[in-house]
């Protein structure tokens, strides 16, 4: 992966160079398609696959023609969507649920599903729990459910709400409202028992809310609802500001020089919304004068003085520039009135100099594709990991086959689940107390929660959760508020936050062994993920200084990633495919997405309706899905679009908090190093730890760690009593520690994606400048990373070193490879696209080039993939 920028242009003529030589060796090569290839018209060869995908990828179009279109047959265990287009689709995509042929041909004729027997059947043929019937819910999207109900007898264990449902007698007169009217804790129903008032007390920097909440003191009286119960907003008089100023949509006043001046000097950022560029003066009816001054086009060379500097009437008034050599253009010249312009067909942009052509790099833009992006000339397709198939309706990535994709959530008191194709609804565990965090370990069949009244962690095999018998305590002491848990099912770990200790921990599933991983620098820690290939985690922190960080699974490598621009960041979750964390803030209303190393920030959607209180998130193939405590709901988005339609999945929930989505894909099976080698537990005391992977190659894959109140013996293996005089480190990770990773922080990937993203995704948070607020979190996390690096960096070696020596080594074996591929490509073609499409990627570019090198075609030579990348999941 090549991404210097700095040496990019002596590299690139060191590449042309070679390409012309490579181009003069085969071009008596004939190019011979092989049996997983289709030739196209104008000679090129394409993965069979792509024939009528509805995308031009020839460059002819022969590839999409009807009569190739009969052609495609389908393997065996495909649906052949039929005639004109005979798109193929995996077999158990017929009758999901969902149209993923363009006909809809795979959803004709399906055998409705069948209900079990504690579910209750919808009129529209929908499966949800026996208990949601009756429950003053429409759970079936028809509402058959609700349509004729007797009101229910509760047993002698539970109390009757006054909306007749029942909950656990205990639950009554207990201080909270857990029937949904509050019915449970009204003074009739708790004659005799004296109603217990937990008065938590909120610190000093923080507001308590009349439902007991506690929130940040500046949040009250600023204009966003904060306190679930609106509480925070009462009794508010928002300041008048004085007419040279302007007022925030949060209320306070700022100069009103400050309002659009690219710079967000509100606390919600208002300030910087609504901001047009001011009228350019430019394009085919306005003409700008040397001096600045804009007249109308009509009245340039019309023999008047227009332009008090006369820049109107010049000599070159009537000239055509395009008759001589194109005017430089290297594809369409216009000749105006003053000058000409160069100009590009579809998916190419002017470079620098605006007169070349060069193809635009799409995979650039990190919402082009759901999984992998390849950049062909003049437009880009997308492929999808191993597992996953495009969807021809969609164009995005659809897991091919396995359990049907389902959503598990928490919802106070029970934790619920929802299938995506809407036909199962149903309760998972019921009668739970207050329970919050939830992951699962999917290949295990298990599922975690934890309860924040009864301050536990638990855990179920999944097809018996529902008995409560079956339920184990994993962490039953020592915490107080565990509101984000995340599970690493590779190494059998349990990481968990805890908001009033302010500690990060991890456990072995069973919770037999554990340790406080971090008691630094947390304030109010909320929501974790793990990543177990890379062994990092990342977490959210809502104190006053908001930021979401990552560490390595082992507790070290600490880095902060988000620090600017980030208020309230509840929930947030990692898709390990593209390596992108994504989060909500339930203050700015906004889900927001980053790669793992701190750059390519964006925001994807920003609604104060359907964000208005959002807690947790979660990503599959291309949706999001979050949890909504504002509208008590549960909505979705596709990630990739441009229109972010939302659409809403279940309403009229309690409380819903966590969100986890159910697939054999979400959690794919990797390798335990502790289990790996000969000694069971790597050889550990006390727990084996993943260490992160910084250097696939040389970084260790896990270390030991010990007990609180214990230290890791001078074998690095046994833990000894006592405090550690130095901080624990790993048994072989001397040298590792120090160097920074070999990623794309060190390089400036940021600028130029920013700004071009966040302008289409968020109108209404971006500045108009090029100056964006966005890009500050990128440098402050390369700081951070940076600051993280002891001094012994490379400074101390000669510079040039770095940039002649690969550049040598790099041309010799680009050289060499060039004449092995010569004599590959009459051997061996089969691989070409299936496997590994970066190769496919850089064959077809360069048989670009020398195609159209005398047009003047530069194409950059940048791998957005690479052989690592493909190995990972
Ligand atoms: C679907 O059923 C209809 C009527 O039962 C029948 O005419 C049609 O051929 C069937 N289509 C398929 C694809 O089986
Ligand atoms: C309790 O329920 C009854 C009948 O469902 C209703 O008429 C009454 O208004 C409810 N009481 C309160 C205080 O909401
Ligand atoms: C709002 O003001 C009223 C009247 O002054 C008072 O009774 C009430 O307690 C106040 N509410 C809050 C949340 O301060
Ligand atoms: C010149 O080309 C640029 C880019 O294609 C375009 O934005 C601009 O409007 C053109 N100017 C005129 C006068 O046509
Ligand atoms: C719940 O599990 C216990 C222990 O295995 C078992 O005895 C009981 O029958 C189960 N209850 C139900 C309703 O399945
Ligand atoms: C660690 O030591 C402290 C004080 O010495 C003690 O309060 C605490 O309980 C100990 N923790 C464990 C896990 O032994």
């Amino acid at each position: 992966m090549f991404r210097m920028r700095g040496g990019l242009s002596r590299l690139s003529t060191c590449l042309c160079l070679l390409m012309l030589i490579h181009c003069w060796l085969q071009v008596d090569a004939a190019y011979t398609c092989s049996s997983t290839q289709f030739r196209c018209g104008n000679g090129r060869c394409i993965t069979r696959r792509w024939i009528c995908d509805g995308g031009d990828d020839c460059g002819d179009g022969t590839d999409e023609l009807p009569a190739t279109c009969a052609t495609k047959s389908c393997r065996e265990t495909e649906f052949n969507c039929g005639a004109p287009m005979n798109q193929c689709i995996p077999g158990a995509w017929h009758c999901d649920g969902k149209a993923d042929c363009n006909n809809g041909a795979d959803e004709k004729n399906c055998t409705a599903k069948q209900c079990r027997a504690d579910e209750f059947r919808c009129t529209n043929g929908q499966c949800i729990s026996k208990s949601f019937m009756c429950d003053n819910d429409n759970d079936c999207s028809d509402g058959s459910d609700e349509a004729s109900c007797p009101k229910p007898t509760c047993s002698s264990g539970s109390f009757q709400c006054n909306n007749s449902v029942c909950v656990p007698a205990l639950w009554r007169c207990d201080g909270d409202k857990d029937c949904a009217d509050g019915s449970d804790e009204w003074p009739e129903n708790c004659v005799g028992r004296e109603v217990e008032r937990k008065p938590k007390s909120c610190n000093i920097h923080e507001f308590q809310c009349a439902n007991g909440e506690c929130i940040h003191s500046s949040w009250r009286c600023d204009g966003g609802l904060d306190c679930s119960d609106h509480s925070d907003e009462v009794n508010c008089s928002r300041p008048t500001c004085s007419p040279d100023e302007f007022q925030c949509k949060d209320g306070p006043c700022v100069h009103a020089s400050r309002q659009c001046d690219g710079k967000p000097d509100c606390r919600d950022l208002s300030d910087e919304s609504g901001c047009y560029p001011e009228n350019v003066c430019e394009g085919p009816t306005k003409f700008r004068c040397n001096n600045g001054e804009c007249i109308i086009m009509a009245r340039v060379c019309d023999k008047q003085k227009d332009c008090s500097d006369w820049s109107d009437e010049s000599d070159v008034c009537g000239k055509n520039e395009c008759l001589i050599g194109n005017g430089g253009c290297s594809h369409s010249c216009t000749d105006l009135k003053i000058g000409f312009n160069c100009s590009c067909p579809a998916g190419y942009g002017l470079k620098m100099d605006k007169k070349t052509c060069e193809d635009i790099d799409e995979c650039a833009e990190a919402n082009s594709c759901t999984q992998i992006c390849i950049n062909l000339p003049g437009s880009y397709k997308c492929d999808c990991e191993k597992g996953y198939e495009i969807d021809p309706a969609t164009k995005a990535c659809k897991a091919e086959s396995g359990t049907v994709p389902t959503l598990y959530f928490t919802n106070r008191h029970d934790v619920r689940k929802l299938t995506l194709d809407r036909t199962e609804y149903v309760r998972v565990i019921p009668q739970l107390k207050n329970a919050v965090a939830l992951d699962m370990d999917m290949p295990n069949k298990m599922i975690f929660w934890s309860d924040l009244s009864l301050k536990k962690i638990y855990s179920s095999k999944l097809d018996v959760a529902g008995n409560s018998s079956q339920h184990s305590v994993v962490i039953g002491s020592g915490t107080e508020a565990p509101e984000g848990i995340a599970v690493d099912w590779i190494h059998g770990n349990i990481y968990w936050t805890d908001s009033i200790l302010k500690t990060i921990s991890v456990a072995t599933t069973d919770g037999s062994k554990r340790k406080t991983l971090i008691t630094e620098g947390l304030v109010k820690p909320r929501s974790i993920t793990v990543d177990p290939f890379n062994n990092f985690m990342y977490w959210t922190d809502w104190a006053e200084e908001a930021k979401i960080e990552k560490c390595g699974l082992n507790g070290v490598d600490r880095v902060a990633l988000v620090t600017d621009n980030i208020v309230w960041p509840n929930g947030i979750t990692l898709d390990m495919h593209q390596q992108r964390l994504y989060w909500v803030d339930s203050k700015l209303h906004t889900l927001s997405s980053i790669d793992v190393n701190g750059a390519n920030r964006h925001i994807l959607i920003y609604s104060e309706e359907k964000l208005s209180h959002p807690l947790s998130l979660t990503v599959f193939e291309e949706k999001v899905f979050w949890t909504d405590m504002g509208n008590s709901a549960i909505f979705s988005a596709n990630r990739n679009s441009r229109e972010k339609e939302i659409t809403e999945l279940a309403t009229n929930l309690d409380q819903p908090e966590d969100i986890v989505l159910h697939h054999n894909l979400k959690q794919p099976v990797g390798t335990n190093w502790c289990r790996q080698t000969n000694s069971m537990n790597g050889g550990c005391e006390f727990l084996c730890l993943p260490a992160p992977q910084i250097n696939q190659r040389t970084s260790p894959k896990y270390t030991c760690s010990c007990p609180d109140n214990m230290t890791l013996g001078p074998d690095m293996r046994k833990c000894v009593k006592g405090v550690p005089l130095v901080p624990t480190q790993a048994p072989s990770r001397p040298t590792t520690t120090a160097q920074p990773a070999p990623d794309t922080t060190t390089t400036t990937t940021t600028a130029a994606p920013t700004t071009t993203t966040t302008t289409t995704t968020a109108k209404k948070l971006t500045a108009p400048s090029s100056t964006q607020p966005t890009q500050e979190p990128a440098a402050t996390a390369l700081g951070n990373r940076m600051a993280a690096v002891p001094e012994d960096a490379p400074s101390s070696h000669p510079v040039a070193l770095y940039i002649v020596v690969p550049l040598i080594v790099l041309c010799i074996v680009v050289f060499g490879a060039g004449l092995l591929w010569r004599h590959w490509r009459h051997k061996n073609t089969n691989t070409i696209h299936f496997d590994n499409p970066v190769y496919q990627k850089t064959t077809e570019d360069e048989v670009h080039i020398c195609r159209n090198s005398s047009d003047g075609y530069v194409y950059p030579q940048r791998q957005m993939l690479s052989m690592e990348d493909m190995d990972i999941a």
